[in-house]
């Protein structure tokens, strides 16, 4: 029984990176899709929130990396809290502080660590004994790519076949361990534009109007699969080019959307070139890109080639920076400072 006071808790979450993008919606309403899809979860970028829900606020506040928030982000925040409240049948506001150590919207996946790092922090406020997939699954509700970062490592997102759902939720695959010289060489590049249309609604535009969305998921099943064993051999050399594949089969449906989706920049299509001419100078795939619904773009490797190939990308016109990452943990819950071990890691590590 909850009595009034004040319940707060901090949890942290890393972004993820698919191999296999989730790019359509089978229930809008509840952020289920269409296929199945696999991820890296990264080590080294977060989102660190704290939830405090308290009976006596009068409405949610969220401040985002130092400053309040108003409008439409705060207006996610609190439907989503809306799904706590409606479970611990209370009315209590939160305050939410948030913050990245990353950019934000701007393809490097802040809303996966976002409400991934927001449902584990009011999940521990509210003192909820939630097991790893029922975490996925409210964290679903608020970006679909959230219900992965709850694990470390590789992460399978199935997408189920229930009319409700609720059998649309993430488990682990490999964790980080499995493959540590994997390496993510993560490029950020100059003038990423912002995001104009959400996510959300970008890819029920593609379901609608893209003539090549079916022909995709009809290849999915088995691309996904072929993508698993190859993780599970630790082969590079069969795995970065289908993750090159599903790449481009995923910015052809966004091309070919009505009206259509451009997320790319010159920059990042320098990138994908440059991969590219990499992997036919070495004789062998080396290097794999991806990107999702932003301007940046990701090259996974492994650790012998990673330093060589980020100067490489890094001296590209119109690349800003480069970072190589490497698998990286679950949502993990922060203790308030002072205590001994400040960091309490449940989950995929
Ligand atoms: O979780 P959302 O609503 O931000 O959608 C994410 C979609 C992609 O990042 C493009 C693909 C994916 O699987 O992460």
């Amino acid at each position: 029984m909850l009595a009034p006071g004040r319940y707060s808790a901090t949890c942290e979450a890393s972004p993820n990176i698919a191999l296999v993008k989730y790019w359509g919606q089978r229930i809008p309403e509840y952020n289920v899709p269409y296929n199945s899809s696999l991820s890296l979860t990264l080590d080294g970028l977060a989102t660190r929130t704290r939830v405090a829900f308290d009976p006596d606020l009068p409405a949610d506040t969220l401040e985002l990396n130092g400053t309040p928030v108003d409008g439409g982000p705060r207006e996610d925040v609190s439907r989503f809290l809306d799904l706590f409240r409606e479970r611990i049948r209370r009315p209590w506001h939160a305050e939410v502080v948030s913050r990245n150590n990353f950019p934000t919207a701007s393809g490097m996946a802040s809303s996966a660590s976002g409400f991934a790092a927001l449902a584990g922090a009011a999940m521990g406020a509210l003192g909820l004994h939630w097991g790893p997939r029922n975490l996925s699954r409210y964290a679903r509700r608020g970006s679909g790519s959230a219900a992965r970062s709850i694990y470390g490592g590789f992460v399978l997102w199935r997408a189920g076949h229930r009319w409700d759902g609720t059998d649309s939720y993430a488990v682990p695959f490999r964790g980080p361990e499995h493959w540590p010289e994997f390496r993510d060489i993560a490029c950020l590049v100059d003038a990423a534009p912002v995001k104009s249309v959400r996510s959300q609604e970008a890819m029920q535009r593609s379901v609608a109007t893209s003539p090549v969305f079916e022909r995709r998921q009809n290849q999915l099943r088995r691309r996904l699969m072929r993508m698993r064993s190859a993780i599970d051999r630790r082969d590079a050399g069969s795995l970065f080019p289908l993750i090159m594949e599903e790449c481009d089969s995923f910015r052809e449906v966004c091309e070919t959307t009505d009206p259509p989706l451009d997320y790319l920049t010159a920059a990042s299509r320098a990138i994908l070139d440059e991969v590219r001419s990499i992997n036919r100078d070495e004789g062998r795939p080396v290097a794999a890109y991806t990107h999702d619904a932003g301007a940046h773009v990701h090259v996974f490797t492994t650790a012998p080639h990673a330093p060589a190939l980020a100067r490489r990308l890094g001296a590209l016109p119109g690349v800003r920076e480069t970072r190589i990452l490497r698998p990286g943990p679950g949502v993990r819950w922060i203790r308030p400072a002072g205590s001994k071990d400040p960091t309490v890691k449940l989950w995929g590590r």
